[in-house]
């Protein structure tokens, strides 16, 4: 599997967001990592089904979108109107995480389920074959900018292995603090998704800095190469 690293736009310059994902675009990134908070299931506040739509037709790159909210069963359809490729729902925000794959899934998108870093693996023993990726969270959600929690490596490590022992086929996706050192450390334990926010959009050259990371040698090096 190749490594892809994903641009998170909540770092990005919201007052020329189409024109930064353009540049990314045309860099080369595959997939656009879009966050949504709602003040709710985290400190914060993001954007919703209309930046999703507001972004679509500056981009045909796969959109991620990443909801970091309460009840998201409410809001699949509207994320779907609004072009989303594929959506991400947290273990933590649904009592019925069957049911809200299948909903994803009828809404004709790509799924994934994202662990806090408290979360473990094994949750996600009875669905992870329905999905195609899993989402570790190397930072408490909410924020850009922090800093790498060291644990989420072996989390990685355990979701590659069963991966590897089921035949599952989801992507490992892994999100907060990567820099190149992180990334490495990542993708050496078994990821094939790596998303930057600020080691991208804080950069003086966005493209450039996302260039970088993708083609750093390290990030070739991985068990899957
Ligand atoms: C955090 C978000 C991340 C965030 C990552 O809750 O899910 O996608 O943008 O930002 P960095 O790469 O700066 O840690
Ligand atoms: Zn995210």
């Amino acid at each position: 599997m190749d490594i892809q690293v994903a641009p998170s736009i909540l770092s990005a310059d919201f007052a020329c967001l189409g024109r930064q994902v353009a540049e990314l675009e045309e860099a080369g990134a595959k997939i656009l990592h879009i966050d949504v908070m709602d003040g709710h299931f985290v400190p914060n506040i993001s954007i919703g089904p209309l930046g999703v739509r507001a972004l679509r037709p500056h981009s045909r790159m796969f959109f991620d979108a990443h909801l970091m909210i309460e009840r998201p069963e409410a809001y699949i359809d509207a994320f779907a109107e609004a072009g989303a490729d594929h959506i991400t729902v947290h273990w933590e925000s649904t009592f019925h995480m069957h049911r809200l794959i299948q909903q994803i899934r009828g809404a004709g998108l790509q799924v994934g389920v994202a662990l806090n870093p408290a979360t473990p693996f094994e949750v996600l023993e009875c669905v992870a074959q329905e999905l195609d990726m899993v989402l570790i969270m190397s930072v408490n959600p909410g924020f850009g900018g922090q800093e790498f929690i060291e644990s989420a490596l072996e989390k990685i490590t355990k979701a590659a292995q069963w991966r590897a022992d089921t035949g599952a086929k989801f992507r490992i996706e892994v999100d907060g603090g990567m820099n190149r050192a992180t990334a490495q450390m990542a993708v050496q334990a078994g990821a094939q998704i790596i998303v930057a926010g600020a080691a991208v959009f804080q950069q003086p050259q966005p493209a450039e800095a996302w260039r970088q990371l993708s083609t750093s040698s390290e990030l070739m090096k991985g068990p899957h190469q």
